[in-house]
């Protein structure tokens, strides 16, 4: 595994409508380990391929210490709606309040070929929208309300 450098806001690979996975090969997999332990050795909770400067619909999340790889997820029912404080590792000490689907569910392929679908909220339903939006070019500070400057909180 390998930590990989970090795509900062600002740069255009952060911009871009990533591409859908057609094959699960090795490189999908090792890409995968290396989001991973990109995303744990900045202390986030989630981090997405374009992130990492490649433009694949691939998202990694750590929540409650589960871990979800999240290869082509697409929303498939949205309920609520949730104001809540969000960070992003392309965005050094930036936090912003975003509006969100409260409750999801969001259908995915896993590394071992599997289609699945998971039902989240709180946390973990913040956490996969974020990604997703990082898949279409949109980071949260395109959306965010009240941006502010300084250290995370908890
Ligand atoms: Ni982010």
């Amino acid at each position: 595994m390998a930590i990989l450098e970090l795509k900062l806001a600002g740069d255009p690979v952060l911009k871009q409508h990533c591409e859908e996975v057609t094959k699960i090969d090795k490189r999908i997999k090792k890409l995968l380990d290396d989001m991973a332990e990109t995303m744990y050795a900045s202390e986030g909770v989630g981090i997405a391929a374009p992130q990492v400067g490649v433009l694949l619909r691939v998202v990694v999340v750590d929540v409650d210490k589960k871990r979800y790889e999240l290869i082509n997820p697409v929303i498939t029912y949205r309920e609520g709606s949730a104001v809540d404080s969000e960070g992003c590792l392309s965005c050094p000490n930036l936090f912003g309040d975003v509006e969100r689907a409260e409750k999801i569910r969001v259908k995915y392929t896993t590394r071992f070929h599997k289609e699945k679908e998971l039902e989240a909220e709180g946390l973990l339903a913040r956490c996969i929208q974020h990604e997703i939006d990082h898949l279409n070019g949109r980071l949260f500070i395109d959306i965010a309300k009240n941006i502010s400057h300084g250290k995370k909180q908890n």
